[in-house]
């Protein structure tokens, strides 16, 4: 396994699908142009859901990118080792151009190649009748049969909501050895964290309608999704999200600041990993001109503020603190994310007065 940092391994994946043909484009806002229905972008395929259905992309008909996303879901599971609300999503995409052959080779060559991961260490999933996928990855991975799973529930087959472009996908699964609980996809023991689901390749074949019915696709799609900071965590082989090398420089900083040390007391922890998922939330919606308010996507902004705030005071700190913060989370992401050094002094003003 190779050792890759967290802005390595962004540009790694961006140079491999443009050196295949994939027109690079930058993240969209973290706040949805498409889609009315929700606060956030929740996925890399949320901002391209029109070129999935059919719509003409100015940049082509392939493309790779690293789209920022806020799902808010589980928000009060945050602060245990694996929840966060802000993550980062690798996607490569293909509207009508390649379909299932390229896109599993093209995710095991960077996975066990560029990224080095042991082949024994990797199990597939495809969807239950899903022949073609089975057989494309007997031949590309040669993985033995036991580790290509097909599994019939939702889990193999993604929709985004009720409506919009769908379809059966194959997960590239992580094995984090024995001494994890946890067992292989389709297993009693799946939810463990010892096999944790690094990729979702989705192949777009249908299109939801309101109605409730069901149509194909006019041309047969592949959308891609990797988390970042998931994957960090198994090539930076580390415990969980909270020790990848940027999350864990703004860890330290909670640690600093409070004069706190992690890995020590419970609810300490709890409130350090609270804050530190809420504070990179907070400045990439802040970046994307979202203001804390008493309504919609500006509430959830202020209410993440104050719950960190909140938890600032119970370990102690004094004083306004956020923005302190916030200048770590813009140098651990200004590489990815240049918008983040030219806003910097708006991001901070806001965090101060709020
Ligand atoms: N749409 C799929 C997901 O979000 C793959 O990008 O997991």
């Amino acid at each position: 396994m190779k050792s890759l940092t967290t802005t390595e391994l962004r540009a790694l994946f961006l140079r491999f699908f443009g050196e295949r043909g994939h027109t690079i484009i930058p993240s969209a806002s973290l706040i949805p142009e498409n889609d009315p229905t929700v606060l956030f972008t929740t996925a890399g395929m949320h901002p391209l859901m029109p070129y999935l259905m059919g719509a003409a992309h100015p940049a082509g008909v392939r493309l790779a990118d690293v789209q920022k996303c806020v799902r808010t879901g589980d928000i009060d599971e945050v602060g245990d080792a694996s929840h966060l609300t802000f993550f980062e999503m690798l996607g490569n995409f293909s509207f009508g151009d390649y379909f299932k052959d390229d896109a599993i080779a093209w995710a095991w060559e960077l996975v066990t190649k560029e990224f080095g991961l042991p082949k024994d260490r990797l199990a597939v999933t495809v969807f239950h009748n899903d022949d073609e996928a089975y057989n494309i990855w007997k031949k590309v991975a040669g993985l033995p049969d036991d580790r290509i799973i097909r599994i019939a529930t939702k889990d193999n087959f993604w929709q985004m909501g009720d409506t919009g472009p769908c379809g059966p996908c194959s997960e590239i699964f992580y094995d984090h050895g024995p001494e994890v609980w946890g067992g292989l996809p389709g297993t009693p023991e799946e939810d463990g964290d010892r096999w944790i689901e690094i990729w979702n390749l989705v192949f777009d074949q249908f299109e939801d309608l309101p109605d409730g019915s069901r149509i194909p696709l006019k041309q047969k799609c592949i959308d891609t999704g990797m988390g970042l900071e998931r994957l960090a965590v198994v090539v930076q082989d580390v415990d969980s999200i909270f020790d990848v090398d940027t999350i864990q420089a703004l860890r330290n900083k909670v640690c600093e600041i409070s004069g706190k040390e992690y890995d020590k007391d419970h609810e300490t922890d709890v409130s350090i990993r609270l804050i530190t998922d809420h504070i990179r939330s907070a400045t990439f919606m802040i970046s994307d001109g979202i203001m804390p308010t008493n309504e919609g996507r500006g509430y959830v902004l202020r209410r993440l503020i104050r719950r960190a705030a909140r938890h600032g005071r119970k370990l102690g700190i004094d004083g306004a603190f956020l923005a302190e913060l916030s200048k770590t989370v813009i140098s651990e992401s200004k590489d990815g994310y240049p918008e983040l050094e030219e806003k910097k002094e708006f991001i901070l003003n806001v965090l101060n007065k709020e």
